[in-house]
């Protein structure tokens, strides 16, 4: 494969990229965003990518979940504001500055017509992520979203399932597929990795070397989700956006693993606790 336009993030790219908060900000300035996912018998995904969008900055988050699952996310989640997923074709998404939706919404029927009703109507950045990747495949290669910022973040099984190939020849040419997906839906791709891949439609890529073993623990997927949501609200560019995300999300696992954790028992939700240790470190 060609190494053009390929670079490593390092900890000064991410530090450029960061801006200090503002002493006059108020929750509006960093963003409202809106998290659609979770289900009654799948709560926990959707409150750790909301508690990690709140860690990384975001100002206010609405999640927007199945009813029944309401109540164990608020336990968890006290900062966060509340909606029936069934509502979402009622509402007023220009309130919103950025929209991530797929942790632990399901793969059923109404889960994929929210799904499009999302990606048609939502004018600001579009984090996909986890189910509604498979929802929302038919569309991405249709170019629905042209012009409109579309942040993908998929693992390789859910990158092999949007390319139709296996996930061996999708390893195989990682950069090369990536870059192609990246152009040809013009959508900013995060594929997932020991060595994530970060791809602009312009044909920019980065590679991330934060992170270690712990994080192969479900639900650390998740946690990357709400902190690419919180970027997308702070960025301009979807690209600086995504390669902070998953430098922050890899440096916090390696910041708790030399501290209070190890591999072994790293959780997601200590990836979350984590983003602290990081801007402290970072900023
Ligand atoms: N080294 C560094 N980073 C790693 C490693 C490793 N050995 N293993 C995993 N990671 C990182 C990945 O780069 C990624 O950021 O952990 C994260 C794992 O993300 P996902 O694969 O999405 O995992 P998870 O949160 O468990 O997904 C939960 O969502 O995507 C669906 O089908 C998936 O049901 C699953 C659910
Ligand atoms: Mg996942």
């Amino acid at each position: 494969e060609s190494r053009v336009n390929r670079k490593l993030t390092t900890i000064a790219d991410v530090r450029k990229t960061l801006q200090k908060r503002n002493p006059f900000a108020h929750k509006g300035t960093y963003g409202k965003g809106l998290i659609v996912g979770g289900s009654e018998f799948m709560p926990g995904s959707v409150t750790m990518t909301v508690m990690a969008a709140l860690r990384t900055g975001a100002g206010l988050c609405t999640v927007a979940t199945e009813k029944a699952a309401i109540p164990s996310i608020a336990a968890n989640c006290l900062e966060a504001m509340y909606k029936d997923r069934a509502g979402i074709p009622e509402m007023d998404l220009s309130d919103f500055d950025g929209i991530a939706m797929g942790p632990g919404m399901g793969q059923d029927k109404t889960a994929g017509e929210l799904v499009n009703n999302l990606f048609r109507g939502a004018e600001c950045p579009l984090v996909i992520d986890a189910d509604a990747l498979q929802h929302a495949k038919e569309m991405l290669h249709a170019g629905v979203r042209k012009g409109r910022a579309t942040l993908l973040t998929p693992h390789p099984g859910e990158m092999a399932r949007l390319l139709d190939i296996e996930i061996g020849e999708l390893l195989a040419n990682p950069f090369s597929y990536s870059a192609r997906f990246a152009e040809q839906t013009g959508s900013y791709v995060l594929l997932k990795g020991k060595h994530t891949i970060v791809t602009a439609p312009d044909g920019r890529q980065s590679v991330n070397n934060t992170g270690n073993a712990g994080l192969a623990k479900g639900g650390t997927g998740d946690v990357l989700t709400g902190i690419v949501l919180a970027l997308a609200m702070q960025q301009d560019d979807p690209f600086e956006a995504l390669r902070c995300a998953c430098h922050i999300h890899g440096l916090s696992a390696d910041i708790q693993v030399e501290s209070a954790h190890s591999e072994h028992d790293l959780l997601a939700t200590d990836v979350v606790k984590g983003i602290g240790a990081v801007y402290r470190k970072l900023l």
